[in-house]
């Protein structure tokens, strides 16, 4: 290390890439992250008294990491199983980090489980929203610097990171994850603050319209069940299907019905107790294995007479309740590019997909215009809805001035598209011209924190 500038890069330098539904996490350089830490946590009552006190750095995936008096039951095993009294909430809120004692819990697990070496020997870039505020990033070099010791530091914004993965630092970035889409300008690899367009039409906001679609028909047939609450079949019975090379390979305790008709399967018995965090987490994760299965965006403006005849997609659930679906798998997400679909109040104030493009662009220099509708990037999850980009393609063309050129890129994999800032930050913080770039722990200890603002843009 010479005059404060960081110039070690013999040990791998760390992508931290959280989220509302995951952190990702990494090593630069890599293709994918590492793993995918959700960011919803159990938290319960430490009645072990062995694992009283600091984390235990033995714990297994599913076990919890105990700390104090509470067990904090982290990744998705651990937070999948149903245990009495667990509590479960998310750390993140409104795109930054809220909760930071349970962060450093998860950021614990991560050094121990998934990076399994210590947090000293390496260079930690971490993304972050574009509307992060000062004293948040703040904190974060703090807690890099001061508690996990890092050698170097640096935050970058998450929708700059997906244009890098997509091979451009300048674009129209709309991310679609699991709490916001927004659209948001980056030009030269800068964020155009000003310009910054987001609605809460993300993931979770067709989570919450798909459930209450479910419920409503699932009324008379038992409602959502979860698959924790379906017995399994016995080994015995699954032994003889196994041998038998028998079709029937569901493990769990269910027959098979007809279309729309009551579910017959066995409830487990002995369930613990649960909380009705962990209950509503379990339920929004099996309404969001619907939503990725049957939703669809029409690739024309919502018409439920012409959508009446499109073929119809079956799904099942758990507890073998099957039916087909037909023109709701496209009126729900319909509501993301037309927000006058929404019944009562924000959806007056709610901008369109497409809308929310052109209302960013508008909101920049025009010089800049052409460089931005020639490149509009296109990453988050929930892009992933089917028909998703040849709608936004669609309705874009349509909106696009007649001299500016229109294109629309985006990942074709899944992984590529869901973890595009990651990948954009395992770029970054590999090439050898970044590395001048980081914040060393010198120039930290000399100059403090003000050193983020001045070195992160
Ligand atoms: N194949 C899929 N089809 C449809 N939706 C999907 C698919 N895979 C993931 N999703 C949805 O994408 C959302 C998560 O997206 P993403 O991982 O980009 O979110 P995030 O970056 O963690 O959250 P945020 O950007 O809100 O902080 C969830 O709502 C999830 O249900
Ligand atoms: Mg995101």
């Amino acid at each position: 290390m010479s005059g404060g500038v960081y110039g070690g890069d013999e040990v791998g330098a760390l992508v931290f890439d959280p989220g509302h539904f995951s952190m990702r996490v990494g090593y630069a350089g890599e293709d994918c992250p590492k793993s995918e830490i959700p960011s919803v946590v159990g938290v319960s009552n430490a009645a072990d008294k062995k694992s009283d006190g600091a984390m235990d750095v033995d714990l297994k995936p599913g076990e919890a990491v105990a700390a104090g008096k509470k067990k904090y039951h982290i990744d998705t095993v651990a937070v999948n199983f149903a245990k009495a009294g667990m509590e479960v909430s998310n750390y993140m809120r409104d795109g930054m980090i809220d909760n930071w004692d349970v962060f450093e819990k998860v950021l614990d697990y991560a050094y121990v489980k998934v990076i399994k070496s210590e947090s000293d020997n390496h260079p930690v870039l971490f993304s972050e929203a574009a509307w992060n505020t000062k004293a948040k990033r703040e904190k974060l070099a703090e807690i890099m610097f001061e508690k996990y010791k890092v050698p170097a530091f640096f935050l970058s914004k998450n929708a700059v990171l997906a244009a890098f993965a997509n091979g451009r630092s300048t674009g129209l970035v709309v991310d679609s994850g699991a709490t916001h889409t927004s659209a948001i300008p980056v030009h030269d690899g800068y964020v155009l603050q000003q310009a910054i367009v987001k609605t809460p039409l993300g993931g979770d906001f067709m989570s919450v319209q798909c459930k209450q679609f479910l419920d409503e028909q699932l009324k008379n047939k038992g409602g959502i069940v979860p698959t924790y609450q379906v017995a399994c079949k016995s080994p015995s019975v699954l032994l003889h299907l196994i041998r038998t090379t028998s079709n029937d390979l569901h493990f769990t305790a269910k027959e098979e019905v007809g279309c729309g008709e009551s579910p017959k399967f066995t409830r487990r018995s002995n369930l613990p107790s649960v909380t009705k965090s962990w209950q509503d987490y379990v339920t929004k994760q099996l309404v969001q294995d619907f939503q990725a299965s049957a939703l669809q965006v029409s690739d024309v403006p919502f018409d439920e007479e012409s959508l009446a005849n499109t073929p119809k997609v079956s799904y099942e659930f758990p507890n073998g309740y099957n039916n087909e679906y037909g023109v709701e798998r496209f009126r729900i997400p319909e509501m993301m590019f037309d927000p006058s679909l929404l019944k009562g109040q924000q959806a007056q104030s709610m901008l369109g997909v497409a809308h929310e493009v052109t209302t960013a662009v508008g909101m920049c220099d025009v010089d800049l215009r052409p460089a931005l509708y020639s490149s509009v990037i296109v990453t988050g999850g929930n892009s992933l809805i089917s028909g998703f980009n040849e709608r936004l393609n669609r309705d874009l063309s349509l909106k696009t001035p007649a001299n500016m050129r229109f294109k629309l890129i985006a990942a074709n994999g899944t992984q590529e598209r869901r973890f595009g800032s990651w990948i954009g930050g395992s770029i970054l913080a590999s090439l050898g011209s970044f590395q001048q770039m980081w914040i060393s722990k010198a120039e930290f200890e000399e100059s403090g924190k003000a050193q983020v603002d001045r070195k992160c843009p």
